[in-house]
């Protein structure tokens, strides 16, 4: 069943993803989903980089690996074929918030189309180093970026962990 909620249950932070490329046109909905997510003001503000370039997405995990603190050899992003770079300008106020919206939207998207995907931390650090600016400038971006986050995306080695129970106490009505 590929119904919302259940899309939104099932999904699964991946750790483990085969070496095979998602065709573009896959890669290309996910992006797309993260694009349309509600944004403050309405302005659309963060920039979805999809990095599929071998050097460079070894680069980028060498670099998440340093400022992980992890022995080199170390991959943050569990050997996925792409990193979705999510960045947002400094200046707009909204920018954490609007960029993490982005990366839940291609999260479920990347669920529903049969793909894993892992929220991967340190983008911050990542975007405020020399790697950042070179990767502004590969993407022909001027401007002040903050790093929101990324994600490894890919297909899915192995089998989904199940379903973790939700803590008690998470809602409270106020009548
Ligand atoms: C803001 C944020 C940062 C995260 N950073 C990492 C990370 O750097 N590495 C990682 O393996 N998982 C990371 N995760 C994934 C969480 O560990 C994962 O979502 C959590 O354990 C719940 O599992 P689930 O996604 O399967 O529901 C991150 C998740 C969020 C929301």
């Amino acid at each position: 069943m590929n119904d919302l909620t259940n899309i939104i249950k099932e999904r699964r932070s991946i750790r483990k993803f085969t070496s095979q490329l998602p065709d573009k046109s896959l890669i290309d909905q996910v992006i797309e989903a993260g694009i349309y997510a509600a944004s403050g003001r309405g302005k659309q503000a963060p920039v979805v980089i999809a990095v599929t370039n071998k050097e460079l997405r070894h680069r980028i995990m060498e670099e998440n690996c340093a400022i992980g603190g992890w022995d080199k050899g170390f991959d943050p992003f569990y050997g996925a074929p792409v990193i979705l770079l999510v960045i947002a300008p400094e200046e707009i106020p909204t920018s954490v918030y609007d960029g993490s919206l982005t990366l839940g939207n291609m999260m479920l998207k990347a669920h529903e189309l049969g793909l894993g995907t892992c929220w991967i931390h340190r983008a911050k650090e990542e975007m405020e180093g020399a790697l950042g600016d070179e990767i502004l400038n590969k993407a022909g971006l001027s401007g002040k970026y903050i790093g929101i986050g990324h994600l490894a995306l890919g297909y899915p080695d192995g089998e989904a962990a199940p379903i973790p129970p939700r803590k008690d106490n998470r809602v409270i009505y106020i009548d």
